[in-house]
């Protein structure tokens, strides 16, 4: 588990937010101005390694294990009591399933023992407002790029619950293209950090992978053609020499690097947006947010990025998103089921 943040212990009235749309248990505390009080994350990610990916079954065992202890863990971390508790909210989708049941179960046996709202919330709205956290709110309108393991899109923000999709992946996400990439290369799971890792040694120039700017001016997004590049390439090349393979890691973080930068800039001058945000698990990439910096600096746009604890998976975006829901009068239906394929925009 995760260790405790330096906490400001407030007397605020807060809600506490669950995640488990895939392999990560977290809970968190938010105040209802916003600001994240407490946050832990019990992760997984040793226990699916061997596998090569998540088992979505060992996943929810796993949830079920952890989410007890992890409320009362935020709990203690903000010195607050369940009685003290605003509202209780829970990822009810995009994800497994299985997963998805846990958290959303235990917030909504939470708000019917303390008597107050439950929330259902979209993890890619969770994602989508991370970069407002932190003091960089209120959420405004903006051009946003979500890049996670499970979806790449831009999305224009007018409001909080008003998006429009701009443009979005056609096969694989960003992230799956890193992870599966990794998965080629002998490199252990999740691909998308030992990429990046291995990328700050090599040479982005080394080999000339595909970079699927599909008809140039499309906001739609292709990573397949990359993958099976860099399967066309694997028989040539010698990965036990430790700086070919820093070469590829490069070669292909640059091929991916490059798209996501170019659409995200092609999306804000078409939209005539100043502002633009980016989140998700391949927002940590060193070389995607050193790109982007320069890139929008270069092009007179104003860069959020969600802050490197907060792109991956955890509660406190979950938290933030049903914040700003709960703050217009919105909660959900105890009713309310949980979705796999849950869209953020209908
Ligand atoms: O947002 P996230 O935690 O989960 C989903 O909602 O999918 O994203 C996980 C993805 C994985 O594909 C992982 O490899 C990728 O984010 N990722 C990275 C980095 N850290 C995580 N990709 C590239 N560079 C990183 N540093
Ligand atoms: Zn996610």
């Amino acid at each position: 588990m995760s260790s405790p943040q330096p906490l400001a212990t407030s007397a605020q009235p807060c809600l506490l937010a669950l995640e488990s749309s895939c392999d990560e248990t977290a809970a968190a505390l938010c105040t209802l101005d916003g600001a994240l009080i407490a946050s832990r994350i019990a992760s997984q990610i040793e226990i699916h390694r061997p596998y090569g990916g998540v088992v979505p079954e060992v996943a929810s065992r796993n949830h079920i294990l952890h989410v007890r202890p992890l409320v009362a863990q935020v709990l203690a971390d903000a010195g607050k009591k369940l009685g003290d508790v605003t509202a209780f909210a829970a990822t009810s989708g995009p994800g497994l399933v299985s997963s998805l049941l846990i958290g959303t179960s235990m917030a909504k046996a939470l708000a019917i023992a303390e008597n107050k709202p439950f929330l259902a919330v979209n993890h890619m709205e969770g994602h989508l407002l991370s970069p407002f956290m932190n003091e960089q709110g209120p959420v405004r309108p903006c051009v946003a790029l979500i890049v996670s393991g499970g979806h790449t899109m831009l999305v224009r923000v007018h409001g909080v619950g008003r998006y429009e999709l701009l443009g979005r992946t056609r096969d694989d996400a960003a992230g799956e293209a890193f992870d599966k990439v990794a998965k080629m290369l002998g490199l252990p799971y999740p691909g998308g950090p030992e990429i990046d890792k291995l990328a700050s040694r090599g040479d982005p120039a080394a080999f000339a992978f595909p970079r699927s700017f599909l008809d140039g001016s499309s906001l739609e997004f292709s990573f397949s053609g990359l993958k099976t590049a860099v399967l066309y390439e694997l028989p040539k090349i010698d990965l036990k020499n430790e700086q070919t393979l820093a070469n590829v890691c490069a070669s292909v973080q640059a091929a991916i690097l490059e798209v996501l930068v170019e659409k995200l800039v092609l999306a804000a001058k078409r939209n005539r947006e100043s502002l633009v945000t980016v989140s998700g698990g391949v927002s940590c990439n060193r070389g995607l947010r050193a790109a982007l910096t320069a890139r929008c600096a270069n092009e007179g746009l104003q860069l959020l990025l969600a802050r490197p604890d907060l792109c991956t998976d955890n509660a406190g975006m979950i938290a933030f998103a049903a914040v700003q829901r709960y703050n217009t009068g919105h909660s959900s239906p105890l009713e309310a089921d949980v979705d796999p394929n849950l869209s953020l925009v209908s």
